[in-house]
């Protein structure tokens, strides 16, 4: 792909230039952004709770492969828990971070959940390891979603079950955090008895129909980078790189519409430092080999290492289809039209294939993109309401009257203008009570 091996060379380019400047002309983001918001982009997922006076804990799991990894939990101690988990190159921040009146995280705890969100291996958060070092041990970096799906979503699962008495809980995946789920439930079945729900926000399993045009640069990058190498930390560069000029931040957002497709409409322009700060999360290269794979392949199977490797660990010269119709757990799938990850197609054929989907919801909007049920600006309004009846109906075990279907559960009893104006005046008491602990101390 000459023509996007052309663009990396002009962005790294770029990059270099822009490192020249900084040293001189620091001063575009602040000039340009609210203080209070180039704070969040420098938060972590607990500080950025502190500061908007949500309660935060951490808690440390270990996995079954000796992987240790950090949640963030926004506790309401008693209340049903839910498990939200992230996707690729992303964290824990992902569902707060654009704000308490838009994050899902703090619409499901003022909704009266204990909130529960997981880091995956390798992420910023999630980097332990019982005798691996990351940075030292590169057998620390030997691992796909593949993993994640086997071990860390069921270590994080009993984790959660463990700590709240609870048998079982709400799941809500991103993106790949559906990819995991599906790897988890279709290899380790018994996990679908300990989830309500799974909320599939911009499903991944299928990626014959993935469009972008940054695919072809990725392969060629990761066949240099082989397996076993991190991709991206996370640090503050593309934070300090992009946003030095209204041409480097119009030069970054021309990359990240490539890869999520765009929708200007959505994302709330004053927060890009946010999410310049909080993404890419780290992640390893063999996630996106494996996802690549896929793409090629047509199918949704485990990765393909070569013939003599793939007979050594699945008994045949090719990779093994994950058992989709194993998974026995009600799906709910939310999807877009703008989505250059999870296209149309692709989930269709999913939902297709899965044996028990209660709930298959494209959203109208034709722009709307891989993030816009995440971070976009109406998520809270045209998103998280219907979510949450879905979670609530499956929780109480599904709709009881035999002739009626979730949609029609749902379209008869919620009133979504209500539940988004409960949750505003909550945010909005939060508020208030922080200005004046603002107010007492500054006195
Ligand atoms: C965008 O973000 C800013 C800063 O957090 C916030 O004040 C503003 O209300 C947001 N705009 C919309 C349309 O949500
Ligand atoms: C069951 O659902 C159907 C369709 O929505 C409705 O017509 C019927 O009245 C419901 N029956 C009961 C007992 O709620």
């Amino acid at each position: 792909m000459p023509h996007a091996s052309c663009h990396w060379s002009y962005l790294l380019g770029l990059l270099w230039l822009s490192q020249l400047w900084a040293a001189g002309g620091a001063g575009y983001l602040e000039d340009n952004y609210p203080a209070t918001v180039i704070e969040d982009a420098h938060l972590n997922t607990l500080q950025l709770l502190a500061k908007y006076k949500y309660p935060g804990e951490a808690h440390s799991v270990t996995t079954e492969d000796k992987y240790i990894l950090q949640m963030h939990r926004i506790p309401r101690p008693g209340a049903k828990p839910v498990l939200l988990v992230h996707g690729l190159q992303d964290s824990s921040a992902t569902w707060i971070m654009m704000g308490p009146y838009s994050g899902l995280g703090y619409f499901l705890y003022e909704k009266g959940y204990d909130v529960w969100m997981g880091n995956v291996r390798g992420n910023r958060y999630s980097r332990g390891h019982v005798k691996l070092n990351y940075n030292t041990d590169k057998s620390y970096w030997s691992f796909s979603w593949h993993e994640i799906g086997m071990y860390d979503l069921p270590a994080m699962i009993d984790t959660v079950l463990a700590k709240t008495g609870y048998q079982k809980l709400s799941y809500f995946g991103h993106s790949q955090g559906t990819t995991t789920f599906f790897v988890m439930t279709s290899s380790r079945p018994e996990y679908n008895a300990k989830v309500h729900i799974m909320q599939a926000l911009a499903p991944v399993a299928y990626m014959t129909h993935v469009k972008g045009p940054l695919v072809g640069l990725g392969r060629n990058l990761l066949k240099v980078l082989g397996e076993r190498a991190e991709v991206t930390p996370h640090s503050n560069l593309a934070l300090d790189n992009c946003m030095l000029s209204a041409a480097t931040v119009q030069t970054c957002m021309y990359y990240v519409w490539k890869i999520i497709g765009k929708d200007t409409a959505e994302l709330n322009k004053t927060m890009l430092p946010v999410m310049f700060g909080h993404v890419p999360a780290g992640a390893n290269s063999k996630q996106f080999l494996h996802y690549l794979q896929l793409q090629l392949s047509d199918r949704f199977c485990s990765y393909d290492y070569n013939a003599k490797e793939n007979q050594r660990i699945y008994g045949r010269a090719t990779p093994v289809d994950y058992a989709l119709e194993r998974i026995t757990a009600p799906v709910a799938l939310y999807y877009t039209q703008n989505d250059y990850l999870s296209a149309v197609e692709d989930v269709k054929r999913l939902i297709k294939r899965l044996p028990n989907v209660v709930e298959d919801h494209m959203y109208p909007n034709k722009k709307w993109n891989h993030m816009d049920m995440v971070w976009g600006i109406s998520a809270r309004r045209l998103a998280h309401p219907r979510m949450l009846e879905v979670m609530r109906l499956w929780e109480a075990g599904g709709p009881q009257n035999g002739t009626q279907s979730t949609r029609e559960y749902i379209e008869e009893t919620t009133s979504t203008a209500e539940t988004v104006q409960e949750v505003e005046d909550a945010v909005d008491d939060a508020e208030d009570e922080m200005q004046d602990a603002t107010k007492h101390e500054t006195r």
